[in-house]
C-alpha cells in the first residue's frame, strides 16, 4: 500500500468509503496495491470478513481489482472523476500525443454551416419527444446498415457505442456475470465491465478478428455476453474478415444463453467490407457510433438488433435519460446528407489508412512486427511496456500502455496514428524499433 494514505474505518461500508476517497484524492493511485485482508483486519482491530466484504464491494465498482496472488489493486482507471491515470501521464511539453486513441481533427467534417442550416429550418422548440428516434434518422440508418448486410429493422439511438453498450450489459447481466471481450481490447470497455462488476473473459484476437477457439473456450467458461468489434478492433487493429465471421456464426448459431453485441465503432472510415455476425443468436445487437467519421463530441450511436434486446435498451432509456436529443439526430442526418461530408469521410479514411500503412511498413522494414489493418491506431508487441513507454516519451513520442487494453495478452503499446505526418514516420519507427530490439550492450570492435 502507499504509505502516504491511511485506509480507516470499523465497518465494511466506512472502509470502502476510506479507499474511494483515497482514490479520489490521489492518495491512493492506480496500480496501488491495498494491504492483504488479514494485515488491514489486524490494523483496523476488525474481522478479516470485514475487509473482505469491503474489498468485494469496491470491486464490484470496479475500483479494485483482485489477481490472485499479486492481491488488490487500484485499477487503471477506477470509475471516480479523478486526475488522468498514473499509467497514462501526461506527454512532456514538446512531445507528440499519440497515445490518445483520437481522430484527426482536421479531418472530421466541420460543424458550423450545418448547424447554421439547421437553425434555420429547426422551427418551434420541441417538447418531451413523441418518438425518441427521428423517422428518417432510422430510415437513413437502416438503409445504411442494410446495405453493409445487417438486417435492421429495429432501431433505437444512445448517447455514444460505449452508452448502447452499457444498456445492452446492464439488461441482459447482473454483476459477477462473464462477458467475453478481446483481448488485447478496448480499454473502456475494460473499464466498463469493471464498473457494472462484471466479470471480463479475455478472447485473444488476431488481424481477421476474436480467435474461435478463444471464444469457443469463453463460452465454455459461462460468458454471458459477446462484445465483437467489427473492424478497427482497438488497440490492434483488427477487423473481422468473411472467413472469420463464417466460423463464428457457425459457433454461435442458436445460443439462446448469449447475448452477441457487435461494435463497429469506424463505420464509414473502415475501409474494408463488413462481415457482420448480427443474427447468428437469438438475442444481439449491432452499435454504430458517429465519433470516429463525424466528431466524438456528437455522442450518438444508431443500435439494431432482436427486436426484445432494442426494446429493454429503448424502455430502459425512456424510464431514465429519454432520449437523444433530437437536435443531435438532426445534425447527423444533416451530415449523412451532405456529399461534401461523405467525401471528406472518404479522404479521412484513406488518409488513416496511408498513416498506419505507412507505419507498420517503416517498422517493417527495421525487423518491428505491428499489427494495424484498419482504424487508427498501431499495436506493436514489445518485451517491456514500461521502459517502451518511458523511452518512447524520453524521444518525444507519447504512446498508450498496453495495460489498459489486456487481460492476459502479452505486452504492447498502441500508437494512435491520426495525427501522424508523412515525415514523422521514419523517425517514429527508429525511435519505436530502439525499445523493441534495443542496441546490444558492451563493447563492440
Ligand atoms: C472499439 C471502440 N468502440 C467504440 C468507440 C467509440 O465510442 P463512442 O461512440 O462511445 O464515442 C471507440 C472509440 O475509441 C472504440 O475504440
Amino acid at each position: 500500500m502507499a504509505a502516504r494514505y491511511q485506509i480507516a474505518g470499523s465497518s465494511s461500508a466506512e472502509i470502502s468509503a476510506s479507499v474511494e476517497t483515497g482514490i479520489r484524492t490521489g492518495g491512493l493511485a492506480p496500480g496501488d496495491a491495498l494491504p492483504a485482508v488479514r494485515a488491514l483486519a489486524a490494523a483496523l482491530a476488525v474481522s478479516p470478513a470485514t475487509v473482505a466484504k469491503a474489498y468485494q464491494e469496491l470491486r464490484q465498482r470496479g475500483l479494485v481489482a483482485t489477481a490472485g496472488r499479486h492481491g488488490t489493486r487500484i485499477r487503471p482507471r477506477p470509475p471516480l472523476a479523478t486526475r488522468r491515470a498514473a499509467l497514462m501521464p501526461p506527454p512532456l511539453p514538446g512531445a507528440r500525443d499519440l497515445s490518445a486513441g483520437q481522430p484527426d481533427s482536421r479531418l472530421l467534417p466541420p460543424l458550423g454551416p450545418h448547424l447554421g442550416l439547421l437553425a434555420a429550418e429547426i422551427g418551434a422548440p420541441s417538447g418531451y419527444a413523441a418518438t425518441p428516434v427521428l423517422p428518417a434518422l432510422a430510415a437513413a440508418a437502416r438503409d445504411r446498415l442494410a446495405a453493409d448486410g445487417v438486417p435492421a429493422e429495429e432501431i433505437t439511438v444512445t448517447g455514444g457505442a460505449l452508452d448502447g453498450i452499457e444498456r445492452l450489459l446492464a439488461a441482459h447481466l447482473r454483476p459477477g456475470d462473464a462477458v467475453a471481450v478481446e483481448d488485447p481490447g478496448w480499454a473502456n470497455l475494460l473499464d466498463l465491465i469493471a464498473a457494472l462488476g462484471l466479470c471480463p473473459i479475455g478472447v485473444p484476437v488476431d488481424d481477421e478478428g476474436p480467435s474461435e477457439p478463444g471464444v469457443r473456450a469463453a463460452l465454455a467458461a459461462g460468458a454471458r455476453a459477446l462484445v465483437v468489434t467489427s473492424r478497427a478492433q482497438n488497440p490492434t487493429g483488427a477487423a473481422v474478415s468473411a472467413e472469420r465471421a463464417g466460423a463464428l456464426r457457425t459457433l454461435l448459431a442458436g445460443r439462446a444463453d448469449l447475448l452477441l453485441i457487435e461494435d463497429d465503432h469506424a463505420a464509414e472510415l473502415a475501409g474494408v467490407p463488413l462481415h457482420p455476425l448480427a443474427g447468428a443468436t437469438p438475442a444481439w445487437a449491432f452499435v454504430r457510433s458517429v465519433s470516429k467519421p463525424y466528431g466524438p463530441d456528437l455522442r450518438l450511436a444508431v443500435l439494431t438488433g432482436d427486436e426484445a434486446t432494442v426494446a429493454r435498451v429503448a424502455g430502459r432509456a425512456r424510464v431514465g435519460a429519454g432520449w437523444v436529443s433530437t437536435v443531435l439526430q438532426r445534425l447527423v442526418l444533416a451530415l449523412w446528407q451532405d456529399p461534401a461530408t461523405t467525401d471528406l469521410v472518404r479522404r479521412a479514411g484513406e488518409s488513416y489508412e496511408r498513416r498506419r500503412d505507412g507505419l507498420v511498413a517503416a517498422l517493417a522494414a527495421l525487423g518491428v512486427a505491428a499489427h494495424g489493418r484498419t482504424g487508427i491506431n498501431v499495436w506493436v508487441p514489445v518485451p517491456d511496456e514500461t521502459l517502451a513507454v518511458t523511452a518512447l516519451r524520453d524521444a518525444g513520442w507519447s504512446v498508450a500502455p498496453g495495460a489498459l487494453h489486456r487481460i492476459a495478452a502479452a505486452p504492447g503499446v498502441r500508437i494512435t496514428v491520426s495525427s501522424l505526418d508523412e515525415s514523422d514516420l521514419a523517425p517514429l519507427a527508429a525511435a519505436v524499433a530502439r525499445v523493441v530490439r534495443p542496441a546490444p550492450t558492451g563493447f563492440t570492435a
